[in-house]
C-alpha cells in the first residue's frame, strides 16, 4: 500500500485475536454478543390474567436499596400486566424445566389466561408481594415496580426487591451441586 493511500478494508476487519479475524456484526444484533445468558421468568398477575415470559435483558441496578431492571418490549402481554399490576416476580428455573421456558417464549399470553399453568408451571402467591411465584423455581425475587424508563424500542422496568430467596444450593453464591442453569444461546 502506498503511503497516504486509503486502506481498502476497515481497520478492525484485519485485527486478529488469536481465534480468528474480526468481522462486522450488525449493530441491531449487538445484543446477541451477550449470549450465552441465563434467562429468568418475569411474571405478574392482574385480575384474572397471569402473564409470564423469559427475559435475559435484566440486571442488578443497586445493592442498597436492592433494585433490579428488566428491559422489556412494551407490546408483550407480560409487560402490560406488569404495568397494570405495578409489581412483578423474577424466577430462575433449572434446566429440567427448559420445555416450559420454551413454551413461555413461543406463545404470546392472552387476557384472562394463566400462561404459567398453560406452560405446565404451577405457581403460588409471593411471600411479601402479590405476584405469581413458580413452584419449581430455584431462586425468586418479589418486586414492586418503582419506575419505568423508555430506552429506544424497549422500556426498563425498575423493581424494588421486597423478598429474595433461593434453594439450599445457593450459599452466598451458587454451588451448582443441584442447580443446572439454562443457558440461552439464541434459540427460540
Ligand atoms: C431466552 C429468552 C429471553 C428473552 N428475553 C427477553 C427480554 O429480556 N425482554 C423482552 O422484551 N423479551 C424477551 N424475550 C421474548 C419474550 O419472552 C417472548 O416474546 C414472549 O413470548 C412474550 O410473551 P408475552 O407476550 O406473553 O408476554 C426473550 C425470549 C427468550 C426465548
Amino acid at each position: 500500500m502506498l503511503l497516504g493511500s486509503k486502506p481498502r478494508v476497515s481497520l478492525y476487519t484485519v485485527v486478529t485475536t488469536g481465534l480468528g479475524r474480526m468481522k462486522e456484526v450488525d449493530t441491531g444484533k449487538a445484543y446477541r454478543l451477550f449470549y450465552p445468558s441465563v434467562p429468568a421468568v418475569l411474571s405478574a398477575s392482574h385480575r384474572k390474567t397471569v402473564s409470564a415470559m423469559p427475559v435475559v435483558s435484566f440486571t442488578a441496578l443497586s445493592e442498597s436499596p436492592s433494585l433490579v431492571g428488566v428491559s422489556s418490549l412494551p407490546s408483550h402481554t407480560t409487560h402490560k400486566t406488569v404495568i397494570a399490576a405495578r409489581r412483578f416476580s423474577l424466577c430462575w428455573l433449572d434446566k429440567k424445566d427448559i420445555r416450559a421456558m420454551a413454551h413461555l417464549a413461543s406463545h404470546a399470553g392472552k387476557e384472562g389466561e394463566d400462561k404459567l399453568l398453560s406452560a405446565g408451571l404451577k405457581h403460588h402467591r409471593g411471600k411479601r408481594v402479590d405476584v405469581p411465584v413458580i413452584d419449581a423455581a430455584v431462586a425468586v425475587l418479589e418486586c414492586s415496580l418503582t419506575k419505568t424508563i423508555r430506552f429506544g424500542d424497549h422500556e426498563l422496568l425498575v423493581g424494588r426487591v421486597k423478598a429474595s430467596y433461593a434453594i439450599e444450593d445457593f450459599r452466598d453464591y451458587w454451588s451448582f451441586e443441584v442447580y443446572r442453569p439454562i443457558l440461552y444461546t439464541g434459540w427460540r
